[in-house]
Parts: structure tokens; sequence; C-alpha cells
């Protein structure tokens, strides 16, 4: 039977190493994974990644690289060296600034003797809409935009793509089941939206067919939130 734990990932978007550790501590026994992004890798750097580890947990590194092929390969390289579980780059840096990074991150598992993390596409941010896009000289739906992405990056050898849940029907469809789709933007009915737009809950995300769901503001600021995991846990669990 599948363990649902291993498909939720709680965003650790706290500004401190301080406030990281009690979350993760209060957490530990009931999630499995924690994404980490820009603003606490910047406050803590490799110590918030090693805080999750350390319990034997694992680790989304939100880090979003765009940068020449050189410089994503080398921070691929040392992502896996860090050992975290999954990283991702946008698919916007071009198809050989995504090949030299999968290449790599395999080199340096292998290296290591230790398994490859996943390498997650970001196609378009979904705060972009059309006009932004045109403003940066792309004059092409932003649904194709997303898609055309997607396609590159798993031609690369990437493993997924962070998308919202509207959006996985159609990734699914045209790339396959075995692709990834990371999926943010998810409330349970009990939670607020928060600045998050176009919600699903996460029953509906599991059932749009999720891989991973992201979720933050709502066990963060839960008044108990290793109960509110267990909530989630629940509501994904009887989606299945
Ligand atoms: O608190 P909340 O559940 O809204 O957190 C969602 C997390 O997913 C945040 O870390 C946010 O930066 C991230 N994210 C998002 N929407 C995207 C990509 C990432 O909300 N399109």
């Amino acid at each position: 039977m599948e363990d649902i734990s291993n498909r939720l990932i709680v965003a650790l978007d706290v500004p401190t190493l301080y406030e990281a550790v009690r979350i993760v501590d209060k957490l530990a026994g009931t999630v499995k994974w924690f994404k980490i992004g820009s603003q606490l890798y910047t406050a803590a750097g490799p110590e918030a990644v090693k805080l999750v580890t350390g319990y034997g947990l694992k680790v989304f590194l939100d880090l979003k690289f765009h940068d020449i092929p050189a410089t994503v390969s080398l921070a691929g390289r040392a992502a896996t060296q860090l050992g975290v579980n999954m990283f991702n780059v946008h698919s916007s840096g071009g198809e050989a600034m995504m090949r030299a990074t999968v290449k790599g991150a395999r080199a340096t598992a292998a290296n290591n003797k230790s398994p490859c993390p996943v390498i997650i596409a970001v196609t378009i941010l979904t705060s972009m809409d059309q006009s932004d896009l045109r403003q940066a000289g792309c004059i092409d739906p932003v649904d194709r935009a997303v898609m055309n992405l997607a396609k590159m990056a798993q031609e690369c050898g990437l493993d997924g793509v962070v998308s919202s849940a509207e959006e996985i029907g159609d990734i699914k469809k045209n790339l396959g089941r075995d692709f990834l789709v990371v999926t943010p933007g998810v409330r349970p009915g009990w939670a607020a939206a928060d600045d998050q737009k176009r919600v699903k809950t996460p029953a509906e995300a599991i059932r749009d067919g999720a891989d991973y769901l992201v979720i933050g503001r709502p066990v963060l600021k839960a008044e108990d939130p290793t109960d509110a995991a267990r909530r989630i846990l629940d509501e994904m669990d009887s989606a299945l």
C-alpha cells in the first residue's frame, strides 16, 4: 500500500534556522519532505538542508537555478553533493543548460554512489500572465509556452515540472504519466487561501494526478502544525 506521506512536501518558508528547527522538530514524525526556498537558504545556507536530512527527511531545494550551462551544472552538482532529494531549474535557461545540469547531477550521484536527485523544471512562473510574457518577448499563449518548455525539459532528461493543479491533465496527456508534476497552490477546505488565487484541495490535486503537493502556510500557521499535516495526509489518502 502506498505511503501517502511520500507525496506531501511542506514548504519551510521561515526566515531563520531557529524557526526551521522548531517546525522540523515538530513535524518530523508526520512529514517526510520539506521544501527549502530562497528565503531560508539565503539566511541559513546548507545548514538548513543538513537540519532536514539530519532527521532522515527529504529536501526539495527550491532555488530555481537560471544561469549559463556551466554555472547551473555546477550548482546542480553542489546540490547533489549536499544530499538534496529534489531541486529545480528554469527551463527557459535552455536545452544546453538543462542537459548539462542532468549530466552533472548524475555524475556526482554516481561518484557518491547515492541516488540522483529528482530534477524539476519551472516553466512559466504562475505569477506571470500573457502581458508579462509579451513584455519578455514571448508571443505564445501561456499554456502553449508552458507545454513547450515542459516538453523541452523532458527531452533534456528532467524528471518533471512544477505546475498548478489545473494543468496536470494536459501535462500528463502530452508527456506521459511518469513525467512528475509537483503542485503548489493547494488548500484544504479549512485553511485560508492566503495570496493563492486558484486553489485546489489536497483531494482534488491528488485526483487530478499530482505526484507531489507543496503546502506551506496551512501547516506552518496552524495552531497545531502536526495535526494540520495529519489532516492533509488523511485527505490525500482518501482521494487515492
Ligand atoms: O504557503 P503556501 O502553501 O502558499 O506555499 C506554497 C509554496 O509553493 C511557496 O513556497 C511558494 O513559493 C511555492 N510556489 C507557489 N506557486 C508556484 C511555485 C511555487 O506557491 N507557482
